[in-house]
């Protein structure tokens, strides 16, 4: 088994492009919401004002381009190294998840940033996590070796309780989680 260091530092680099394209989702968002403003059967909102296609689109791109930094640069000769797909599908992912998890929110009658602990956390891993599982199982399977997602999923609530206090303070978030 390699080493804690050596796992940390894998997880995060395989998760960067979605841990990039969450926050600059919020960079990015406002303008029309993906639901259009409409409301699903039970009469609240589909979405919410929180799910925008300039967040979806920009936080994706962002995503993106990050993850082709990535490939270019790629210092770790252990890693196999991304794929076009993998970097798509972990950067739309996460924002794919975030917008189920709001989805849900909504019809459990949480109004738009309302805190749901551990899921508003985890929600873009496993969407990240499942869309890459669907459109890249092998580079999947390959890279998200069983403690390289023990590492994530103890990791991830706190850099996102961290950047999202960073970014309440910076006056782009309304809430601090
Ligand atoms: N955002 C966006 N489009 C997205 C995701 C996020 O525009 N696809 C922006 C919105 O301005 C949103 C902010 O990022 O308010 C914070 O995102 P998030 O915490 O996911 O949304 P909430 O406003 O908390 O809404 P919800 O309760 O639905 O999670
Ligand atoms: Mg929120």
């Amino acid at each position: 088994m390699a080493g804690i260091t050596e796992i940390i530092i894998q997880a995060m680099w395989l998760m960067l492009p979605a841990y990039i394209a969450n926050p600059t989702a919020v960079v990015f968002g406002g303008g029309t919401p993906i639901d259009f403003g409409k409301n699903w059967k039970d009469g609240k909102r589909i979405l919410g004002d929180g799910k925008t296609f300039r967040g979806l689109v920009g936080g994706t791109a962002c995503g993106v381009i990050i993850g082709i930094i990535q490939m270019k640069y790629a210092p770790f000769g252990f890693l196999g190294g991304f794929t076009l797909l993998a970097i798509f599908s972990l950067s739309f992912g996460a924002l794919l998840g975030d917008m189920i998890k709001s989805f849900f929110k909504r019809r459990l009658g949480f109004n738009r940033g309302m805190k749901m602990p551990l899921i508003d956390q985890l929600d873009f891993v496993a969407g990240a996590w499942v869309l890459t599982y669907l459109l890249e199982p092998e580079w999947f399977s390959a890279n998200f070796t069983f403690w390289i997602i023990v590492v994530i999923l103890v990791l991830t609530p706190v850099l996102h309780r961290l950047t999202n206090i960073a970014g309440y303070y910076m006056k782009l978030k309304k809430e601090p989680w």
